[in-house]
């Protein structure tokens, strides 16, 4: 349906994307990557907020900026920023948004109302934006992306700033919502697409490193986790000698979760890669720090 096509994307002299190539189809994509990898650049270009330095992005067969109009009429997008009205509520800024739309105003009211309804903000539909928490900001943010009914929905960082419970919620209506249509999401954050997602694409210096599944993914690094109990005297050694990916105490030893590519010691128990473990693995450079 979506087809990305040797795109690469230049600000000046600085390369911020390279050789991208995708496929998207009906479903559920996770763009996940660390800060500063590429996704909201990648993420405006499938909006046709920017446009490619090289290569072209194709809906159906023809340049999604030469299609302009007819292609925007099928895209639903929340930017990573969204810009709300604090004093206006869901209601009166969705009416608003339909104005800009030329949505007639009967067929707005309608569709508003079932569309707050479905991101479960239909008891609040009248209630000043400025008491919402995060989540129901973000998901009146879904609810104005879904407006004009589109075929392509695409989310950046949507899950920013959300606790726990809202961000089980938001992955419960993406859900829903990509039964038929294709929603594109960005994240940094392993848990909110992994058990969502029908293919996550992840980007490393630039380039595409993985589209696959999540299994597919995980396979790269089958054989190759460990964990075991290390002294706390010999953390530090242990640190400097493997690719640490966790650590945790318990009942005063330290357990440690540990990538290793050639033969393992005896004591180590080798468990099964989770996407966590791939994104620690191969993003160790980038987020030294962050995790
Ligand atoms: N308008 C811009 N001008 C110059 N550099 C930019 C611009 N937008 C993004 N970048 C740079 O491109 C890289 C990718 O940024 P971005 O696409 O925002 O990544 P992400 O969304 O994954 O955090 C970063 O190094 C960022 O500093
Ligand atoms: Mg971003």
């Amino acid at each position: 349906m979506l087809v990305v096509k040797d795109v690469g994307k230049r600000y000046g002299d600085f390369t911020a994307l390279q050789q991208i190539n995708l496929e998207f189809n009906t479903g559920l994509y996770g763009l996940l990557a660390p800060n500063g990898a590429g996704k909201t650049t990648l993420i405006k270009m499938l909006a046709t907020l920017i446009t490619p330095s090289e290569g072209e992005i194709q809906f159906k067969g023809k340049n999604i900026i030469d299609m302009d109009e007819q292609y925007r009429e099928l895209l639903g997008f929340l930017p990573q920023q969204f810009g709300y009205y604090k004093n206006y509520s869901p209601k009166q800024y969705m009416l608003y948004l339909a104005a800009l739309k030329g949505i007639g105003k009967k067929e707005a009211l309608q569709k508003i109302d079932e569309l707050l309804e479905k991101v479960a903000l239909g008891d609040v539909v009248n209630k000043k934006m400025k008491k919402f928490s995060g989540g129901m900001i973000q998901r009146v943010g879904i609810a104005q992306a879904l407006l004009n009914d589109p075929k392509i929905l695409i989310l950046d960082e949507p899950t920013a700033g959300l606790d726990p419970k809202e961000r089980a919620r938001f992955r419960h209506i993406l859900t829903e919502l990509a039964r038929d249509r294709l929603v594109i999401i960005s994240t940094h954050i392993v848990s909110d697409i992994e058990s969502i997602a029908n293919e996550i694409i992840m980007i490393k210096k630039k380039q595409l490193l993985y589209k696959d599944s999540v299994e597919q993914i995980c396979a790269t690094l089958n054989g190759n986790v460990f964990e075991t109990t290390v002294d706390f005297e010999l953390l530090e050694a242990f640190r400097k000698k493997y690719v640490l990916l966790s650590e945790k105490q318990e009942y005063g030893k330290m357990i440690v979760r540990f990538i290793h590519k050639s033969v393992p010691e005896a004591e180590w128990k080798q468990v099964v890669p989770q996407l966590e473990d791939v994104f620690l693995y191969e993003y160790r450079d980038e987020i030294e720090g962050e995790v």
